[in-house]
């Protein structure tokens, strides 16, 4: 296979980051296709941490190339200091190493402004957003008055649909929000000056890819977010506002559906989420205080506590079927050590229905009752361990029935956050 997707199969913080760093090791160049820096994957590598927010989970290889597809939103100030960094570190040497979609489109002042204060003004109703303008710049795009990366490249373009929206959302502001106007002058120069340091990596990447799956170069497309915050398929209206399943990959960079031979799925072991919404599986006792505390669940973006609860089969299976998952990396196994009984829920019930498949409608989700299997837990560390055989009897009974529940085999088991922390099932994804 010369092109994998590996998305998230929960609401997001699955491992994506962990499990891509891993796997880049194989593929020539990884890409993102959706979401922003809403996004915050984590790799750990020889004990030190990094946490990328817009470039690819493959950086910290030496000579892979990372790009950023036209599905991505940009914040160009977070990327220059993501670029900076990741170059004190001794990543991205090179302006070739990293590519930028010329039509991705630019997160601006005003979408965060409104991301927060849409935010503050819903109280108890609200999404609990990241509050990165990731909404306001998606719904922008959609209403075709986005700004692209290569509007920026032309001070022209530029200043004309920065003077038209800018009209418009500090009358937005002002009416509606009760916030500041923004001033043109300080976006227009700070843009500029962020536009001399990206032009170097902006390009064609949808034909560059075409170019490079076709010569047989291994990709790897990294989702962000998962997939129950998909806009379409996740629990809206408390989703994210792109398609996080594999099929946007397609649209998020600009490449035919043949051009993609599978799809990981990343799940945890247990089941997480930060920000409101129906979780159906969610533990609000001790139990769930113990997953956050030995998971270190606080969100890698905002440091938000992650809401915690039982695996949910429903959830991931109806992920399986929505993305076409052929494997499954099961991540953070290691969390679930010291429990005496783990609960797995395999169906929901709901006024005397069955559901096997996340429902619709929100008010259901809110209302279902969790049906769940008890299976007996283990009390060992599994960080150490390298090989299936290795796990206790109970840990390799709990990953069988997830696999019979998902109806997808179990690739790969994380048991740590350090790249080298895994037991590869299958040896080579590729
Ligand atoms: P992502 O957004 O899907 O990339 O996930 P995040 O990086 O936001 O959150 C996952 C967290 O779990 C990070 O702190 C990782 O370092 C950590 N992590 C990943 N895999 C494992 C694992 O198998 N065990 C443990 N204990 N931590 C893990
Ligand atoms: P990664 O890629 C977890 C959640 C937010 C909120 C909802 C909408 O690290 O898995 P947004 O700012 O996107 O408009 O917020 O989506 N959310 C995430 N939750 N992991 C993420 O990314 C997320 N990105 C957005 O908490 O509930
Ligand atoms: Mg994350």
């Amino acid at each position: 296979m010369s092109s994998l997707v590996v998305v998230g199969v929960q609401w997001g913080d699955e491992g994506k980051g962990k499990v891509v760093d891993l796997l880049a090791r194989e593929a020539d160049i990884i890409v993102r296709f959706q979401g922003g820096n809403n996004a915050g994957h984590t790799l750990v590598v020889g004990g030190k941490k990094t946490i990328v927010r817009l470039i690819p989970s493959g950086v910290l290889h030496a000579g892979k190339i990372c790009v950023i597809g036209n599905g991505v939103v940009i914040d160009p100030q977070v990327l220059v200091e993501e670029i900076d960094t990741l170059q004190q570190q001794g990543c991205l040497s090179e302006a070739s190493l990293l590519k930028i979609s010329e039509t991705a489109h630019l997160i601006m002042p005003y979408h965060k402004a409104i991301d927060l204060a849409r935010e503050r003004l819903r109280g108890e109703g609200r999404i609990g957003t990241t509050g990165r303008g990731i909404g306001p710049t998606y719904e922008d795009k959609m209403a075709r008055v986005g700004i692209r990366i290569i509007d920026l490249l032309d001070e022209h373009v530029f200043r004309e649909k920065l003077t038209h929206n800018l009209q418009e959302k500090n009358i937005y502001l002002g009416a509606i929000l009760k916030e500041q106007a923004l001033d043109y002058d300080q976006i227009f120069d700070g843009y500029c000056r962020l536009r001399d340091r990206l032009a170097p990596y902006v390009t064609n990447t949808s034909r560059y890819l075409h170019q490079e799956i076709t010569r047989g170069r291994k990709v790897l497309f990294e989702g962000a977010q998962g997939t129950m915050l998909d806009v379409d398929h996740g629990t809206y209206p408390y989703v994210t506002s792109s398609n996080t399943i594999a099929g946007a990959v397609c649209a998020g960079v600009g490449i035919a559906p043949q051009q993609i031979n599978g799809v990981i799925g990343i799940s945890k072991a247990y089941t997480t989420r930060v920000g409101s919404g129906p979780f159906p599986t969610e533990l609000l006792g001790p139990e769930g205080e113990k997953l956050r505390r030995d998971g270190g669940e606080f969100g890698t973006v905002t440091g938000r506590p992650r809401r915690c609860g039982w695996f949910d089969a429903v959830v991931a299976r109806t992920a399986a079927r929505l993305n076409g998952i052929n494997s499954i990396a099961l991540t953070k196994i290691d969390v679930l050590s010291g429990f005496p009984t783990l609960r797995v829920c395999t169906a929901y019930g709901y006024q005397g229905q069955h559901y096997d498949e996340v429902p619709a409608s929100a008010r259901i989700l809110e209302q279902l009752t969790p049906i769940y299997e008890e299976l007996p837990g283990w009390s060992e560390r599994l960080t150490d361990l390298r090989s299936l055989d290795a796990l206790p009897l109970t840990a390799r009974r709990y990953v069988e029935r997830i696999e019979q529940l998902v109806g997808v085999p179990v690739k790969m088991i994380s048991v740590g956050a350090g790249r080298e922390e895994t037991i590869l099932i299958r040896p080579s994804f590729f």
